[in-house]
């Protein structure tokens, strides 16, 4: 459904998108995941043809989105970040607005209004003017923005951002239904809204692709996969103990818990039975015992800060 192939722009000398290329399938929701200033946005721009590419194609649904622009983005919701809208509109009238800007009669307008007014419980504010609505209904009005005309692909730029965590829910299921007709592509700094609402993720970093994966094989590729939490009274004895197995890479303690700590894996090593068959042998028994699929944000802070080692994705 999205191509895009050899992405370049740059804004004089500035490279902010260096070499992009992934594809989204049909009805797959990509996120974007990247620090601040990591050419997320810039991609994005790039996509709506909002941006021309100083080189490299982007097709969406087979229209290149530099020659076909305008049909392009007939097919196409953009909610760009920070949700703008016109603030002295009321919420009808602006939503009223886009639909005659994407060109639908006025009865398909009305049946369109409501239905994302519906969907996006925009029902009690519809003649309130956007600029006295809080943040988290301007952030609504800019999704129903999106899906006035139906589109088959959504480009959304941070969309949960600013929201109370109801609020975020509510849009991370929103999201998930959409998906069922749609192609999604979305952006956020919160890693847990990639796990549950996202297919696969790409991690950006100065303009350029650093992984591309499920979100699952991505916390997969952390050094807490495979790490086993324990709660023991003589935690400092035990942790000791166990730290000394060759299976086990490293030891850290919980800030919270003094008896609770969690054993990292060495590479590729079975640890959970090391740990039992140690703990056994002493006679300890662990009030708790758990083991981790992995964690994004570790994988996400060695891949994108400054120093990264290279992690094969
Ligand atoms: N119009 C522009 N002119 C010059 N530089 C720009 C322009 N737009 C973006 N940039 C630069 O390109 C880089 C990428 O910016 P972009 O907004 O795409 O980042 P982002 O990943 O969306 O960051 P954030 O998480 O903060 O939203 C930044 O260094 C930014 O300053
Ligand atoms: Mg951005």
């Amino acid at each position: 459904m999205i191509e895009v192939s050899a992405l370049h722009k740059r804004f004089g000398s500035f490279s902010a998108v260096h070499d992009v290329n992934f594809t989204v399938e049909r009805g797959q929701v990509l996120g974007f995941l990247g620090p601040n200033g990591a050419g997320k946005s810039t991609t994005m721009k790039l996509i709506t043809g909002y941006y021309r590419p100083t080189s490299g194609r982007v097709h969406v649904n087979g229209l290149d989105t530099h020659r076909h622009t305008r049909r392009m983005q007939r097919e196409l919701g953009y909610l760009p970040e920070g949700a703008p809208a016109y603030g002295d509109m009321t919420v009808a009238h602006y939503l009223t607005f886009i639909a005659h800007c994407r060109g639908l009669s006025r009865k398909l307008s009305k049946t369109r209004l409501r239905a994302v007014s519906e969907q996006l419980e925009l029902d009690d504010v519809l003649s309130q003017r956007i600029e006295t609505l809080s943040k988290g209904f301007k952030r609504r009005v800019g999704i129903a923005q999106t899906l006035v005309h139906d589109p088959k692909v959504l480009v959304l730029d941070e969309p949960t951002d600013g929201l109370d965590p109801n609020q975020k829910q509510q849009v991370r299921e929103l999201i998930r239904s959409l998906s069922a007709d749609k192609t999604v592509i979305l952006s956020t700094h919160i890693l847990e809204e990639v796990e549950s609402v996202c297919h696969r993720a790409l991690i950006i970093a100065h303009g350029k692709v650093l992984a591309d994966s499920t979100p699952g094989a991505l916390a997969r590729q952390s050094r807490y996969c495979g790490a086993v939490t324990l709660e023991l009274p003589n935690a400092r004895q035990a942790a000791a103990l166990l730290n000394a197995l060759p299976e086990v890479e490293s030891v850290e303690f919980s800030i919270d818990n003094p008896q609770r700590f969690t054993v990292l894996p060495a590479p590729d090593a079975p640890l959970f039975v090391a740990i039992q068959a140690k703990l056994a042998s002493k006679g300890w028994a662990p009030a708790a015992m758990s083991v981790e699929s992995g964690r994004l944000d570790d994988v996400f802070q060695r891949i994108t800060r400054p120093n990264a080692v290279e992690v094969r994705l």
